[in-house]
This record gives C-alpha cells, sequence and structure tokens, in this order.
C-alpha cells in the first residue's frame, strides 16, 4: 500500500473478510470499497451501472468482484448473497437524489425501501453469521427546521419521496432487528443503520449537488449559478461517515450487541453552514471563479435547515469527525483541481486523500486507529 499503514485500523479486523458492497459504482461506495481493498477485504460489490460519467468507480480500477444487477432482482441478490456467504454487508445502493425522487418517485421507493428488505431478506435466509449496517440519511427525520440537531429517537418523516423513502428504509430495518434478528436472542445477523449528512469530496458528478455543480461551473470558467443560498446543511468529506461505517461495522463483527441500532454519523457544527458560505470557502481554494445567486421560486420543496446530533456515536461508541471546514473544503476542491489539470493519476491522488485522512485520526487519537 502506498504509504499507509492498515494493521493499525479498525484492529485490522477487515482483513480477509468477505464483504459485500452495494451500490460500489456510486461515489460514496468507490470510496468505500478502495479503502476496503487497503484494509485487505474480500470485495463483492452490487449495484447497477455507474450513475454518472465520468464516475470514480471507473477511474479507481479496484480490485473486486464486480455484479451489476438491481436490489429488486431478489433472486439474483439472494444468489449473490448464498454464493459468497459475507461476513459483513455495507448496503449503500439506492436513488440518493431529492430532486431525482420528485420525478421518479416509483424508483425511488422501490430501490430505497423494497431494496433494502430484498436485502434484509436474502440475509435472513442465509443461515450464516452476518453483520449488516444499512446506510440511510439524516433526511430521514421529520424535519421541523429545529435549529438544533436530530437525534436517532427523534421521529422518522420525509416530506419528499426520497427523504420518505430512506425512512421507510429505517423502519424495515427496526422490523427485521426485532422480529428476525434480535441481538437479544438469536444474535446470528447484527443489524444496524447510518444515517450521514451532505457528503462531499473528490469523485462526485451527480446532478443537483452543489459541489459537483460549482466545479462544472469553474472548470469551464462560468459562474456559479446558487438556487438555495440559505439551506444550510451537515457537510462532511466523504471519508468521515465512511469511518463511522467501517467503525460501526467492526462493533457489529466483534459481537457488540447495543451497536445493532440506529446512528447519527455528522460533522461538528463548525461545518454546518448554508450553501453560500460553502461556495465562498471553495473559491478561496479555486480563486478567480464567481457565483450569483438566483433563487428559484419554483423549485420543489427541500428541506431548509437540518442539523444532526451525533452525541450516540460520539459517547458510546467514541467515533468523532476529524476534518475541520477549512481540511474538508481543501480535500474536495483540490482532488478536482487535480483532476481538472491531468496532472496526476487519478487512483494515486485518492489514495493520498485517504493517507492524509487516516493520518488526520492518528494524530487527533481517533479510536479506530492507533
Ligand atoms: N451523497 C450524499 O451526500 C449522501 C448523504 C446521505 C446519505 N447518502 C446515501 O449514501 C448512499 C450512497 O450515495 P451516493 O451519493 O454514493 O449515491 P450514487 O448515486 O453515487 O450511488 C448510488 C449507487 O446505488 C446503485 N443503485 C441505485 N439504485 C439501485 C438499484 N435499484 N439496484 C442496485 N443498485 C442500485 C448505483 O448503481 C450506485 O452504485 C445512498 O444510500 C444515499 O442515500 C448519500
Amino acid at each position: 500500500m502506498e504509504n499507509m499503514e492498515i494493521s493499525n485500523q479498525f484492529n485490522n479486523i477487515y482483513a480477509g473478510k468477505k464483504v459485500l458492497l452495494t451500490g460500489h459504482t456510486g461515489f460514496k461506495g468507490a470510496w468505500l470499497a478502495l479503502w476496503l481493498e487497503q484494509l485487505g477485504a474480500e470485495i463483492i460489490g452490487y449495484a447497477l451501472d455507474p450513475p454518472t460519467s465520468p464516475n470514480l468507480f471507473t477511474l479507481l480500477n479496484i480490485k473486486l468482484t464486480d455484479y451489476r444487477h438491481n436490489l429488486l432482482e431478489k433472486e439474483t441478490l439472494k444468489s449473490v448473497v448464498e454464493k459468497h456467504q459475507p461476513d459483513i454487508v455495507f448496503h449503500l445502493a439506492a436513488q440518493p437524489l431529492v430532486r431525482t425522487s420528485y420525478t421518479e418517485p416509483e424508483d425511488t421507493f422501490l430501490s430505497n425501501a423494497i431494496g433494502t428488505m430484498n436485502l434484509l431478506e436474502a440475509c435472513r435466509t442465509l443461515n450464516k453469521k452476518v453483520s449488516i449496517v444499512c446506510i440511510t440519511t439524516d433526511k430521514v427525520y421529520h424535519n421541523n427546521e429545529w435549529v438544533y440537531g436530530y437525534r436517532e429517537v427523534d421521529a422518522l418523516g420525509g416530506y419528499d419521496p426520497y427523504s420518505a423513502s430512506k425512512a421507510c428504509a429505517e423502519i424495515i430495518i427496526n422490523s427485521y432487528r426485532k422480529s428476525f434478528f434480535n441481538p437479544e436472542k438469536d444474535g446470528v445477523v447484527q443489524l444496524a443503520s447510518a444515517r450521514a449528512g451532505n457528503v462531499i469530496g473528490g469523485g462526485d458528478w451527480a446532478a443537483y449537488r452543489i459541489v459537483p455543480d460549482f466545479i462544472q461551473a469553474l472548470a469551464g470558467n462560468q459562474k456559479l449559478i446558487i438556487r438555495s443560498p440559505r439551506s444550510v446543511r451537515p457537510w462532511q468529506h466523504v471519508l468521515e461517515p465512511l469511518s463511522g461505517y467501517l467503525y460501526l461495522g467492526m462493533k457489529l463483527l466483534q459481537g457488540e450487541k447495543q451497536c445493532c441500532d440506529a446512528w447519527n454519523f455528522g460533522p461538528d457544527d463548525e461545518n454546518i453552514v448554508d450553501v453560500k458560505t460553502l461556495v465562498e470557502k471553495a473559491l478561496t481554494f479555486w480563486p478567480g471563479g464567481s457565483y450569483e445567486i438566483q433563487e428559484d421560486k419554483n423549485a420543489p420543496h427541500e428541506a431548509g435547515l437540518l442539523k444532526l446530533d451525533c452525541s450516540k456515536a460520539k459517547h458510546v461508541l467514541k467515533w468523532f469527525p476529524v476534518l475541520d471546514f477549512t481540511q474538508t473544503m481543501a480535500l474536495t476542491v483540490d482532488w478536482y483541481r487535480d483532476y481538472n489539470s491531468n496532472s496526476s493519476d487519478i487512483r494515486s491522488r485518492t489514495l493520498a486523500d485517504l493517507n492524509v485522512y487516516t493520518n488526520t485520526a492518528k494524530n487527533r487519537q481517533a479510536n479506530w486507529i492507533s
């Protein structure tokens, strides 16, 4: 591995483990696949084709078994699970965009809710000890536009179809945990869910997301048009929630029953800023760019203010985010600058970000690295 010590991460628990990763062709999935590859895991990916072109997954050339199927092909999904007998599953595959969910609500509900159920069903009939981390979102909460963060015990909700579909997934997960995977009874399946905020970082080209929009405008020497300047989100570098997912997965693999639950993984308050502040910070790392505010009064509803309370992860798991806002933005914007300048090999560039992140975590004495 390029300059990174890995045996000191997550108790080396992923070395040689069979990991089923759904959504490996997506933005977060590709980063997680790269990290798991470095940790020595045997990765089985299950997803549709990459959602964008270009895309990080293709650029990284990760060593894994690559299945391209829909979560709704339940017999295929079941046969993949049975064939590979995973030790742990990270479930990321989903239709993840609020805007798209307004034009494709049926696909969103089917992929996100029924797709999650199909995965849990495949694991239920596996007859083998398996841990599962299901990735939902901070948008699962009934949004009251509160100035304080949502906690795991707060009511689920969801105005738009995306948020509602992920809240449905949480209800399905909770039902499966209580009905079939009760940690107090059989303990064969350890099931947890993880709720994270808006992630940024190199390698995202999704539509309707502010960082990809921003980079596209800058790279084309165009003015960025900001449509929701006052929307406040918990921005975090993609590696932050991934460290939470991997740490939670480690705890499940170690049989820690109290971890079979829902967990928020969000940034510190410093990273909870509005879109305008995010853009102005990004411009400090890509000087010469400019923006214009054109509020879209006809835009479909999206939450204005959304914060997560991560006290539970901090106090029970001892997990915490390690990058400050400046580091988060610097890593993100610099990655795209390098990509656009064609000056470096993107796999090495992305591994360098992983290296910076793990070193920062070590310096800050994060519990998952020694
Ligand atoms: N990116 C964010 O800011 C963010 C924030 C909170 C939660 N999340 C969640 O994290 C996960 C990954 O998000 P992302 O940003 O990497 O999304 P992405 O669009 O980049 O990737 C989605 C992945 O899911 C796969 N997929 C979609 N529908 C599928 C289906 N029906 N069957 C099989 N595979 C399917 C795609 O092929 C792709 O691999 C999602 O569950 C998303 O809801 C993302």
